[in-house]
């Protein structure tokens, strides 16, 4: 297995994917994501670990608990991503790379979720793309980390 440990964090709700306006989120359950996450990091050869939590807490204290453990995060906030200036402080404070993903382009959506708060500390954003999102956002994150490796 390779150097990195990669961590996956869901935030509120998104437990609920399957039934939750799957017109929005589509119908792959959060189980399905996190096992095809599991098989693209074999690819790879990363070793990833999933966690979801509907408590704003238990998500920093989490990205606490990964300092000297992870080196890379990849994210989906939920509503989060929106009011949550503990959860930036966090990532901020353990400044481990980060990459924010999003199933539905929250800039196609209502206003409210045009702000991101992890955006300006994270990598980068991917949004919109459903599953892929957080396929693509673990692609780049440790295509990220390779390289800061090798240079
Ligand atoms: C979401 C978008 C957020 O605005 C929303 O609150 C979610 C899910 C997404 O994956 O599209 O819970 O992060």
């Amino acid at each position: 297995m390779s150097q990195f440990n990669i961590l996956v964090l869901h935030g509120p709700n998104l437990n609920l994917l399957g039934l939750r306006e799957p017109e929005i989120y589509g119908s792959v359950t959060l189980t399905q994501i996190n096992s095809i996450l599991q098989e693209e990091s074999k690819r790879l050869q990363v070793s990833l670990s999933c966690l979801q939590s509907n408590h704003e807490g238990v998500l920093v204290d989490v990205i606490h608990q990964a300092m000297d453990k992870i080196q890379g995060i990849v994210i989906n906030p939920g509503a989060y991503n929106h009011t949550s200036v503990a959860i930036i402080d966090a990532l901020a404070g353990v400044k481990i790379p980060t990459v924010e993903v999003h199933l539905s382009n929250i800039h196609r959506r209502e206003e409210f979720r045009h702000h991101s708060y992890i955006a300006p500390i994270a990598i980068g954003q991917i949004s919109g793309f459903g599953v892929n999102s957080y396929i693509l956002g673990l692609q780049a994150l440790v295509n990220h980390l390779n390289e800061a490796v090798n240079h």
